[in-house]
């Protein structure tokens, strides 16, 4: 049956890295006998300049009839002091789907190591995933804002904590049966349930090792020891903040594609960089983020892991082979990264 696979492009670096994507998505389907359609909608600071707002009726009713989503990204400094910003369209967006689970591998590209600004002592065996709670805390609890006072409310619910923490044992349970659970409990009455929480549902996984780590020492340890890592599991503010901080560990946010599960409906796949306007419309975007949401997407919402398999060994083949984006040192335009990765399909 055809499978329906709508495309948010966005903003900025969006619709250049979303081309690169459906084309290595084009290009492999014949190859895999994958059957889908793309629907393209306005989203992001895109759709505010269309039709005033950053998730459309129309695009959320595509979404939510899709068989998948894939975003490249949103925002733009115009909208920096704008009653309404495309960032709003996207947090609506995971609500609205229900998308609580936000799976970001951290892997390095074997070709790759030398440019890690760690040593390669330390970034040798890395490998693990940030599992974030991407519905609930801080981003949607209220937000006020006064001339001389400001207030943002961080809430969780003993079933929304609950919900993630299964998520990370499934996933470790893949893997090498290690989570660590990143919090403030020194601080935080919602950390101080969060670490109750797992202590629970630790029970039922014994085959799973878990441990806690406070937030502040987490950020330190994923310098100074990232391999100790498996499955990191945590709550939205710091799950962003973690995340970018991983990609660091393997050069560029450039690389790095994330996944996003509802308990049913869609999921949605896109960068966990943005729209990076510095460098949109200038053609050098680095792609492989966006195609290795292309490659999770048909792993984790068609069951097809050899097309995934095939894209993750084009990408590693297209770095072997010298061809490299300007934010991995190199001189390849978006086009030429794609061309090449399309070339060891
Ligand atoms: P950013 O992630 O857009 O960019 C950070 C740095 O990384 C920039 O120097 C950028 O050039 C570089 N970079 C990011 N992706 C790259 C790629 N594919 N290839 C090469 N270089 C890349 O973060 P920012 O500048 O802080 O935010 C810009 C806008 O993006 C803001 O409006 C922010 O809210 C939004 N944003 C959106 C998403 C999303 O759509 N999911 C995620 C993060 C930030
Ligand atoms: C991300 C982004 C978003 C977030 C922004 C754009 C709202 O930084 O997807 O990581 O904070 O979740
Ligand atoms: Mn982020």
């Amino acid at each position: 049956m055809t499978k329906k696979i709508l495309a948010l492009a966005g903003d900025g670096i969006g619709p250049e890295i979303m081309a690169a994507g459906l084309a290595v998505l084009a290009s492999l389907a014949p190859k895999i006998g994958f059957d889908y359609q793309v629907e393209e909608e306005a989203f992001g600071g895109a759709a505010i300049d269309q039709v005033g707002h950053p998730l459309p009726d129309k695009t959320l009713v595509a979404a939510k009839q899709a068989d998948a989503i894939l975003l490249a990204a949103i925002g733009s400094p115009q909208y920096d002091q704008a009653p309404i910003r495309p960032e709003q369209g996207l947090l609506a967006l995971r609500k609205e789907l229900g998308l609580f689970a936000n799976i970001r591998p951290v892997k390095i590209f074997g070709s790759l190591s030398h440019l890690s600004p760690l040593k390669p002592e330390r970034i040798a065996g890395v490998d693990f995933l940030v599992v974030r709670e991407l519905t609930g805390g801080i981003y949607f609890g209220e937000h006020h804002l006064e001339t001389e006072f400001a207030r943002d409310v961080n809430e969780y619910s003993r079933a929304e904590i609950d919900r993630i923490l299964r998520t990370a044992f499934e996933e470790a349970r893949k893997r090498k049966k290690k989570v660590t659970s990143i919090d403030k409990q020194n601080v935080l009455a919602t950390s101080k349930l969060w670490r109750q929480v797992a202590d629970q549902v630790a029970e039922d996984y014994p085959d799973v090792v878990l441990e806690h780590q406070l937030v502040d020492s987490a950020a330190m340890l994923m310098i100074t020891n990232p391999a100790k890592f498996d499955v990191i599991v945590t709550e939205n503010l710091f799950g962003d903040i973690l995340s970018d901080e991983a990609s660091v560990l393997s050069g560029t946010l450039g690389v790095m594609p994330s996944a996003s599960h509802a308990v049913d409906g869609p999921s949605l796949y896109e960068p966990i960089h943005g729209s990076a306007p510095d460098i949109a419309g200038k053609g050098i975007a680095n792609p492989v983020s966006m195609i290795l949401s292309v490659a999770m997407m048909l792993r984790d919402s068609f069951g097809l892991s050899e097309g995934a398999d095939r894209i993750e060994a084009a990408v590693e083949a297209a770095f072997l082979a010298g061809v490299l984006t300007q934010d991995l040192g190199g001189n390849a335009s978006t086009q030429e990264m794609l061309e090449a990765i399309i070339n060891h399909l």
